[in-house]
């Protein structure tokens, strides 16, 4: 008896100011077939994000937090089998499979399509219709690109006004035929006449598909992060990347880069400025990074931050590569962030912010693992049940996250929506790796570099669904993101530092914060820490740092870093800077598998580089 009703297709009502006809074709299609109740334009108001927000906290979904303590911010808990991105529901249906490669999901795209449609049928029953305009990029800037989300989640609607620049002047620009991404979500939980609805609803089937070729998105059944927020991992990541590629490919230009990048401006006293975009998978601490704050006795250093998760990086009139954010906010892992490891993302969080699956505070505030040292005596979990800490789970799920503006950020860069992006000086690659990988070193040239990057490995974390802890090679942190062959990609990095020049190309890093000892514990201070490295990087770059060659690359010695206020030994940093020949024999291996795999279309430098590594690692 619980069949939703289908009811005809809701009224259209499309405001006077929408020029756009095939857009409003479009929605009318689409609703035609999902079948909403109701269909909503999103005009991007303050207005209508509380009257959205108030709509949810009447339905559940979300609760108000304290006004005093927490002035217009919410919390959401989404149901505890939608908690992260789902990698292995993700598609890549470009025509052939070759196109999507060895490390993504692909199905034809006419298979899909048929999949979908009958997925699709009916799914909004019951729900409103969210028309969700977004610009990816300044509005109207050259390097933005403009997509469309339908969405039948509310709670999509209000985070994609803080993620990206949404409403009503996304119409300007598209006027009457301009461009714009198609993304199409549902919770896949359509509801039947009377049919009570809950708190999150979602689908245990989920489908995010991607058709490269007419540049689409349908996403199913989930209403989580990327999954849901279709301007961040769908299109800024994986149709970008595509579109970046395909400039080159069809000769129409250089070609552009969507990466994995957070993007940081940092000054020295002297106040020579250098910007520098750093690739860390996913809950690695490119957030952190981007925030950091240098320790005491780097007096007169600045930090400031372009973006935290996402870049768009292109060539420019100079023969440099200029970087931009896409996003316009932060959707940044809670767990771990307190006033020591991070109190610039902390006073980000201080208003105006949507939380997802953290703890709820007696006094209507939020809690996380790691944000007090001792944890409060009683909290409602993520899951709304009563804690204590005996009770021996988490509070706050590990990817818990917040949503915020990024002009709440007390260091946000001046430059941070300048269209024309700024300029990159060096290029950092990071993952999380307990052994094996020193703390940091730099790249003879392009090719060694990019040779660093696309073998990087990582441990996973709770960011995507499924086993946690795992090594595994995620290639410039883009493996869950890239939205075309791998091997293409390698190429396409190759050739556009072959096109910049070696004398305009950033040099590149790689990085690992995380070596632990016999204990288990991290032995790098981390955070504000990494300041000291980043120091190091400038200097290298320019031209006052030395450092000696090793078989990968060219590492610091210990009196090459500044150590002032921080009381660490030569024998910590020989922990985490050693190299163990027998430990580099194994990583090799898992190389030569990577390569294997990747065999098709792989960069014949790339084999190159690494048989130079293993003649270097034999001596
Ligand atoms: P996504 O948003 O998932 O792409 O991830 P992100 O790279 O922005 O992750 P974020 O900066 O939010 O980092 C999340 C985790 O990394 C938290 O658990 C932090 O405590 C931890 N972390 C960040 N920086 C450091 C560091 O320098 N050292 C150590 N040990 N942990 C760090
Ligand atoms: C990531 O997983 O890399 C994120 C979070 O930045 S999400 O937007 O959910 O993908
Ligand atoms: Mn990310």
């Amino acid at each position: 008896m619980n069949q939703p009703v289908m009811t005809g297709v809701a009224a259209l009502n499309v405001p006077a100011y929408i020029k756009h006809q095939k857009l409003i074709d479009w929605v009318a299609e689409v609703a035609a077939l999902t079948r909403p109740a109701r269909i909503y334009w999103c005009d991007g108001s303050q207005e209508e994000y509380d009257r959205l927000c108030a709509e949810m906290v009447a339905a559940g979904t979300m609760k108000k937090l304290n006004q005093d303590l927490r002035p217009n911010s919410y919390l959401a808990c989404s149901d505890p089998t939608d908690v992260a991105r789902v990698e292995d529901r993700t598609f890549i249906c470009s025509k052939t499979k070759e196109e999507a490669g060895p490390t993504n999901n692909w199905m034809a795209p006419a298979e899909m399509r048929t999949t979908l449609n009958g997925l699709f049928d009916g799914c909004m029953a019951g729900r409103t219709l969210y028309v969700v305009p977004f610009s990816m990029g300044p509005l109207g800037s050259p390097i933005a690109h403009i997509g469309v989300e339908l969405s039948d989640s509310p709670y999509v609607a209000v985070n994609m006004r803080i993620m990206t620049r949404m409403g009503k002047a996304v119409y300007d620009v598209l006027g009457a035929d301009g461009d714009f991404v198609p993304a199409i979500h549902t919770v896949g939980a359509p509801l039947a006449e009377g049919q009570q609805d809950v708190a999150w609803p979602c689908n245990a089937t989920k489908y995010i598909v991607h058709f490269p070729e007419t540049r689409e998105i349908w996403s199913y059944g989930s209403g989580y992060g990327g999954n849901a927020l279709l301007g961040k991992k769908c299109f800024a990541l994986r149709i970008a990347s595509n579109m970046g590629f395909q400039e080159a490919q069809s000769g129409q230009g250089a070609g552009w880069l969507a990466e994995h990048m957070l993007i940081l401006g940092v000054e020295s006293p002297e106040g020579k400025k250098h910007y520098v975009a750093a690739a860390f998978p996913s809950a690695c601490g490119k957030t952190n990074f981007a925030m950091l704050i240098p320790p005491k006795s780097f007096n007169g250093w600045k930090v400031t931050t372009i973006g935290d998760d996402i870049a768009w990086i292109k060539p420019g009139a100079d023969g440099r590569l200029y970087a931009i954010n896409p996003e316009a906010g932060y959707f940044g892992v809670a767990p771990g962030t307190n006033t020591k490891t991070n109190s610039n993302c902390m006073a980000c969080l201080g208003e105006n912010t949507i939380f997802t699956n953290v703890a709820l505070t007696d006094e209507g505030d939020v809690w996380w693992e790691g944000l007090t040292k001792e944890a409060p005596a009683h909290l409602i979990d993520w899951q709304g049940k009563d804690w204590t800490p005996a009770s021996g789970t988490k509070a706050a799920h590990p990817n818990a996250r917040f949503t915020v503006a990024a002009t709440q950020n007390p260091v946000i860069d001046s430059a941070w929506d300048d269209p024309a992006g700024v300029p990159i000086s060096a290029f950092i690659f990071g993952g999380r790796r307990s052994t094996t990988v020193p703390l940091v070193t730099e790249a003879r040239n392009w090719v060694e570099g990019v040779y660093m990057a696309a073998t990087m490995g990582s441990e996973t974390t709770a960011a995507a669904a499924g086993q946690m802890g795992v090594v595994r090679r995620d290639p410039f942190a883009m493996l869950p993101f890239i939205g075309y062959n791998m091997s293409d990609y390698f190429q396409h990095w190759l050739n556009l530092g072959q096109k910049i020049g070696a004398a305009n190309a950033p040099k590149i890093y790689c990085v690992n914060w995380f070596r632990t000892d016999a204990e288990g514990k991290f032995v790098w201070p981390g955070f504000g820490d990494n300041m000291r490295v980043l120091k190091w990087m400038l200097e290298r770059i320019e031209g006052t740092a030395s450092g000696v060659e090793n078989v990968f690359g060219l590492t610091p010695e210990f009196k090459d870093l500044n150590w002032d206020g921080l009381d660490f030994t030569p024998e910590q940093f020989q922990q985490i800077t050693s190299i163990d020949k027998a430990a580099w024999n194994e990583e090799l291996k898992l190389h030569a598998e990577l390569f294997e795999k990747l065999a098709y279309h792989l960069p014949q430098e790339l084999v190159a580089t690494k048989a130079e590594i293993e003649k270097r690692l034999a001596n």
